[in-house]
């Protein structure tokens, strides 16, 4: 059974992400741009049905839906040398293509607008799947259509599929950076109400860490936006690698989630990797040893996650899995994971046992790449809470004037009282009160009433 994933792509964001997962989805998988099998690509062995399914010319299609409000991104995927690729009715652009205005509520009533049209492409694809397993969410959640049409889809997800799995991958806003959109903070807080509620898994891409990664590893001060989704696709490919490849375990979504998230409200992962290298810059082609225990020893280290927090003495790891690809054995692995609990690398939840896992996958045979060994890591980490504080705070800061509203406030939503926004900070402040509780021993009793 192919346990298929469909992946929904909104916004900007959401598009460009997608352009890039889905050519490196190809590469790794000897799919040629236009979806077919390259030449070379004769060894079997991994599951193309996961992602891609075949038309009856035997080319591969992916399992994408490409949403947009504006024309601008869909158009550069249509008229790329992969604009082939993708099934053409899998494609939705709003016919008024003005975009969302970086609002969430303009993004969120438009897509009720068009909301019989989308949920049919979503139920048709689901229908093609033999045992659809999950959804993913592309998108980011600073501007209008990814955050607002994003978190509609989030809602409609849970209704019509409420036993389907919904991971997300969330582009958080560079906050080193002075924004223009001056209501990033009401469209974060509104996209974190739906990301807590209605998604059982979040992979947080934080743009201010994307950005530190690139100038320190790849030496390219201001990133493009190409640059920055070359390391969200490593990332994403690397996070499916053990359902594109499978082994005997991990292999599907559903048991990699489970071992991860031990609470339901606590479901926000950070993901490292290493070792990052570009081919196309020269000074990032360095070299260097690769063994198992070095993969390991630098994917706990905060510099190379894609989250930047502070770290706090306090923080700790609730779980742990990292993804090993390459020339080792499981005997290498053990005793690197051996190592790394003696020394007592990572510090863990004091309420429940250190759980670390490792999954030792094959690399795509048609890659090259110059180091033996690399890995991903995906932890579910305190200090994650830390992020939807800033948010928190700044939408505080904004609200308290009630700045920058009228444009809400021309929306059904929060034409009469702005009770929504009420309502998705105290989601909120729910979720970030709870990671904290999961940092004491007694984390075990919150939430629950005191006894007499
Ligand atoms: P509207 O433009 O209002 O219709 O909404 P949208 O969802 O299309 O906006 P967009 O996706 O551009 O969201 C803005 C946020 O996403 C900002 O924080 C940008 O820095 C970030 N962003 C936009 N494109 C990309 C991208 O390709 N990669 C990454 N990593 N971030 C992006």
């Amino acid at each position: 059974m192919p346990r298929e994933i469909i992946t929904l792509q909104v916004g900007q964001c959401g598009n460009q992400m997608g352009t890039q997962f889905w050519s490196r989805l190809c590469a790794e998988h000897g799919i040629s741009p236009d979806g077919t099998l390259e030449d070379f690509a004769t060894e079997g062995g991994d599951r193309k049905d996961v992602f891609f399914y075949q038309a009856d010319d035997e080319h591969y299609i992916p399992r994408a839906l490409l949403l947009d409000l504006e024309p601008r991104v869909i158009d550069a995927i249509t008229t790329s040398p992969y604009g082939n690729l993708y099934n053409p009715e899998n494609i939705f652009c709003s016919k008024d293509g003005g975009g969302a205005g970086n609002i969430w509520a303009l993004g969120y009533s438009q897509a009720e607008k068009v909301a019989d049209d989308i949920l049919d492409m979503v139920d048709r694809e689901a229908e093609g799947s033999d045992s659809l397993e999950a959804f993913m969410l592309l998108h980011s959640i600073a501007g209008g259509t990814g955050s607002g049409m994003g978190s509609f889809l989030l809602e409609k997800l849970n209704d019509r599929f409420p036993k389907k799995l919904v991971q997300t991958y969330s582009v958080f806003p560079n906050n080193e950076e002075v924004s223009d959109v001056v209501v990033q903070p009401y469209n974060s807080l509104l996209s974190l109400k739906r990301l807590t509620s209605n998604a059982d898994c979040v992979v947080v891409l934080d743009n201010s860490a994307l950005s530190r990664i690139i100038a320190d590893r790849l030496h390219i001060q201001n990133p493009s936006f190409a640059q920055t989704n070359q390391l969200v696709s490593t990332v994403m490919a690397a996070s499916t690698q053990t359902l594109r490849y499978p082994g005997y375990m991990n292999n599907d979504l559903v048991s990699i989630v489970a071992s991860l998230i031990p609470t339901p409200k606590c479901h926000y992962l950070t993901t490292a990797y290493t070792p990052f290298t570009s081919d196309s810059v020269e000074n990032a082609k360095t070299i260097r040893r690769t063994t198992v225990f070095d993969v390991m020893y630098r994917l706990l280290k905060p510099q190379n996650r894609l989250v930047s927090t502070p770290a706090l003495k306090r923080n700790c790891y609730i779980s742990l899995f990292n993804i090993i690809q390459g020339d080792t054995d499981s005997t290498e692995v053990h005793e690197s994971l051996l190592r790394i609990r003696e020394r007592r690398l990572a510090p863990f939840i004091p309420w429940g046992p250190a759980s670390i896992q490792v999954a030792l996958t094959r690399k795509s045979p048609y890659l090259r790449t110059n180091h033996r060994v690399s890995g991903l890591m995906l932890a579910n980490h305190t200090s994650i809470a830390s992020l939807f504080k800033r948010t928190l705070d700044q939408y505080d800061r904004l609200r308290k004037r009630n700045a920058f509203l009228d444009q809400f406030r021309r929306e059904a939503m929060f034409a009469d009282n702005l009770d929504e926004f009420d309502e998705s900070r105290e989601v909120v402040q729910d979720m970030v009160n709870e990671y904290k509780a999961c940092e004491t021993p007694d984390y075990l009793q919150f939430g629950q009433p005191k006894a007499e």
